[in-house]
């Protein structure tokens, strides 16, 4: 959510970028000297007169008299992208404002735009151009840009500062508590990209699902200045192209027949080539056509049923510990996906860079991306739904041309209050205004009977839910792995029932007899235990255990075993496979020979 809120400019990721990465100065500033009147605690006027303690202003040392009690240029630098908990060691656990500045230089021709982005910073950004305040943007895991063309300096270089805060509040989105690290920093691709006058600002494309030889969608043009234009859209590879007028909005809703193309599939993803234009301006995407619904208690891609074989993923490059950013660091974690033999990915519990869906669209891995609606947050503050609201509408917005995204879930275990239902509610109307498609969920808590001999989902999102999801821990939190053979489950036989969470921990490489718990192979037993109770299930249609991976938190404070990591991976930091990991895999290699000739992958014995 920005106070200026630009609109995004959908597949910057085609379009030529001018880097900003690399080393950027860097000041930390807990106690706000850089931005607020230490007597009055007001920020310091973003556009006023000029102090020397505003560092935004960026003051250089203008010599030996010069008492300016700060310089960027004297400053230490790191790496943007990058959190600062990795890569200075004395604030892996500073939460609170780091200044980030970076000096650059550009040239715009006329009859040219240009953009600034940034795909990602952690929490809250202050950024400004020349001392001058662009906007404020909140939100730790979406994209945000402004167009800066009118503010160059064009005779010396151009001073970027940002002002990062990645404090916890009451009313942030996460809230106060997560069992993930809080990595704070400019943790994405920063770069400025230009564009004419006349540019495809957003479109949307994809198979109709009622007609999936028709594909529907809209482009969105700007600068237009409320002008009438024609865009021409072209698929070179199916040899189609077409003409479309926009209105004097510079919107464009259209469906057009396709011929026949190959339907995107994990087995194929076949990706097409999209190209746009409109005046002077050319761009091109690669887009999967696909369908995805439900129908009773089946999960549909392309019309045929599908099981998801899935693992929930934290964006962690566990070996460092640091945030993921990169296309290689997508490409290391969806490989682990692939090695187990998985079709599909959740990516939890906060959008994940942009990489991952682009990544997965080419290696056919489908996909559910979560906002971090996580747990207890502030239901009662409208700014805690802005926040919320504007980072799902920007992750819809960047990935809804990504065929592999298949799943939009918009809350993880979060109490099910009116407050919260009405909350997750308008939320769900927000996706569906702009993506009528794919499937909205959200990970909910179980109903366990009085007797405790079953579960059930009375949690009332269940009903809203496309996609029943359930975190449970039976055998971990609560109860033993033998309680899995016993418990029975009263699930909706209309909707398709997916098992987002479940698992145990155990550190790599710690074995013992498998009753012993924090073993290898008392994790291995519950994910034994666990299965054969899913598969049980009339509806059950995948699952995405949690978790891939060993990942870093300070919530998990066990001396020796924990020492701020969760230790519910398959993998260990270093990628060490544990016991569970081959349970895993077998009963996904079944489950593929199964659907191969048509079964779902029941038990045996009937539930
Ligand atoms: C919860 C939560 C995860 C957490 C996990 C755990 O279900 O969704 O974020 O890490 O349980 O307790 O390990």
């Amino acid at each position: 959510m920005s106070d200026v809120q630009p609109p995004l400019t959908q597949n910057t990721y085609y379009r030529p970028r001018i880097s900003l990465s690399g080393d950027w100065s860097y000041i930390v500033d807990p106690y706000e000297t850089g931005f607020r009147n230490q007597r009055n605690w007001k920020p310091f006027q973003e556009n006023g007169a000029p102090t020397d303690r505003a560092f935004f202003q960026d003051r250089h040392r203008a010599g030996p008299a010069d008492r300016v009690e700060y310089d960027f240029d004297a400053s230490p630098t790191m790496q943007v992208p990058g959190d600062w908990n990795h890569q200075v060691e004395t604030i892996r656990y500073y939460e609170g404002v780091v200044w980030f500045r970076r000096q650059f230089s550009h040239r715009l021709a006329a009859g040219r735009r240009l953009f600034l982005r940034f795909e990602a910073v952690n929490y809250e950004a202050h950024v400004y151009l020349n001392g001058r305040l662009l906007g404020r943007h909140v939100g730790g895991f979406d994209p945000f840009e402004f167009e800066i063309g009118g503010r160059l300096r064009t005779e010396e270089t151009n001073s970027l500062v940002v002002r990062v805060n990645n404090r916890r509040e009451r009313d942030t989105v996460p809230g106060m508590t997560t069992d993930w690290w809080n990595y704070g920093g400019i943790t994405r691709e920063v770069y400025l990209f230009e564009t004419p006058q006349v540019f495809v600002r957003d479109y949307h494309l994809q198979l109709d699902p009622e007609d999936p030889d028709t594909a529907r969608g809209f482009v969105q043009v700007d600068g237009a200045a409320g002008e009438p234009v024609s865009v021409h859209l072209r698929l070179p590879e199916l040899k189609t192209e077409h003409t479309l007028t926009t209105a004097d909005d510079g919107r464009k809703e259209f469906s057009l027949r396709l011929p026949q193309l190959q339907r995107w599939s994990p087995a194929n993803p076949r990706l097409y080539k999209v190209e746009w234009a409109v005046a002077d301006d050319q761009t091109m995407d690669r887009i999967g056509f696909r369908t995805i619904e439900t129908q009773g208690p089946d999960i549909l891609l392309n019309g045929e049923p599908i099981f998801l074989r899935g693992v929930s993923i934290h964006e962690e490059v566990a070996a460092v510990p640091r945030r993921a950013y990169s296309r290689e660091d997508a490409a290391m974690l969806l490989g682990h996906a692939r090695e187990l033999n998985c079709n599909f990915v959740r990516l939890a519990h906060y959008p994940h860079n942009e990489n991952m869906a682009r990544m997965a669209d080419e290696l056919g891995l489908l996909v559910w991306e979560e906002i971090p609606v996580y747990w207890g947050i502030n239901y009662e503050d409208p700014v805690v739904y802005a926040a919320a609201a504007s980072q799902l509408e920007a992750l819809v917005r960047r990935d809804r041309n990504r065929a592999a995204v298949i799943v939009w879930s918009i809350a993880n275990e979060t109490p099910p209050t009116e407050v919260r239902t009405e909350f997750l509610g308008r939320l769900k109307a927000v996706v569906r205004a702009l993506d009528p498609d794919r499937l909205v969920s959200a990970a909910l808590d179980r109903t366990e009977s009085a007797d405790g001999q079953s579960y059930s989902l009375e949690d009332p999102f269940a009903q809203d839910s496309d996609l029943v999801s359930c975190n449970q821990y039976l055998g971990w939190y609560y109860g033993t792995p033998e309680d899995c053979a016993r418990m029975e489950w009263k699930l909706d036989p209309g909707k398709p029932f997916f098992a987002s969470e479940f698992g145990a921990g155990a550190p790599a490489g710690r074995h013992g007899p498998r009753e012993e718990v924090w073993t290898e192979e008392h994790q291995a037993w519950l994910y034994k235990e666990q299965l054969a109770m899913l598969r049980r299930l009339p509806t059950f249609r995948g699952c995405s255990p949690w978790v891939m991976m060993d990942f870093r938190t300070p919530r998990r404070n066990l001396s020796g075993v924990q020492d701020h990591w969760n230790r519910k991976g398959l993998l260990g930091p270093d990628g060490q496979k544990k016991l569970a990991w081959q349970v895993l895999r077998d009963f996904y290699d079944e489950v593929e020979t199964m659907e191969a000739v048509g079964k779902q992958p029941r038990a045996e014995h009937s539930a």
